[in-house]
């Protein structure tokens, strides 16, 4: 997703206290930078934000941390959060990064994440791209710096190619796959307690299967 410049975002960006600044200054601290010391779970490639806003009113019991790399797309979640909050939902347990994933090992401390949850990530269909894809054995690799020991990836997309792609690049990386589902909504076992994503509502209304897995380092 990348939506058009939009003209102030960055300075919306710099000042939102929603937003940390500098956040490789907090790497090892994460724990004191939110209320409550508690589970962290981050989101890479938040998009607009609908899941991770929804899973920190759900779960007060865990910090949430948003990673999107556009400024015009954080801006949006920016917005949503504004007035979700207006309507009296403060979320203490959320902040948003506006950082590329590919830093994450800059900015989380070995063992400070407790879950990555990967939703709808972009397919990068070519192959030369394949190590933008967020399931690739270079991210999985970064993601294997900053979990805690058992720490998990869960991963939803409707994108076949991408998600048979994530299945073998686990497999590759020495990963351990603990469950997988080729149509989500329709295992009641996996989706108990599903939050959907914005992607999530558009590609099954559409009738596409969603696919989910969910993976730790061996
Ligand atoms: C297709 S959207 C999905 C948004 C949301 N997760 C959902 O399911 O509705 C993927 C998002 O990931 C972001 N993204 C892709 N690669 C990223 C990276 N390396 N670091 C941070 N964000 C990234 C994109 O900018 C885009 O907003």
């Amino acid at each position: 997703m990348r939506l058009r410049n939009i003209p102030g975002a960055k300075e919306i960006i710099r000042t939102s206290e929603y937003v940390v600044q500098n956040p490789e200054a907090r790497k090892g601290l994460w724990a004191a930078v939110f209320p409550k010391r508690q589970p962290l779970h981050i989101e890479v490639g938040m998009g607009k934000g609908r899941f991770l806003m929804d899973m920190a009113a759900l779960h007060p019991d865990r910090n949430y941390v948003g990673i999107e790399m556009y400024d015009s797309v954080l801006l949006r979640a920016i917005q949503k959060r504004e007035s979700r909050e207006e309507e009296k939902e403060r979320l203490s347990n959320l902040l948003f990064l506006c950082v590329d994933a590919r830093n994450l090992p800059e900015i989380f401390d070995r063992g400070e994440v407790d879950r990555v949850y990967l939703n709808f990530s972009d397919p990068w269909p070519k192959a030369r791209h394949a190590k933008r894809r967020l399931t690739s054995c270079e991210f999985l690799k970064r993601y294997e710096k900053i979990l805690s020991p058992g720490g998990c990836v869960e991963f939803k997309t409707d994108n076949r190619q991408l998600f048979e792609f994530s299945l073998e690049e686990i497999e590759r990386a020495g990963w351990e796959l603990l469950e997988k589902t080729y149509d989500l909504h329709r295992e009641a076992s996996m989706m108990a307690g599903n939050v959907m994503t914005e992607y999530e509502e558009k590609f099954s209304q559409m009738g596409n299967p969603i696919y989910k897995l969910t993976a730790r380092k061996k």
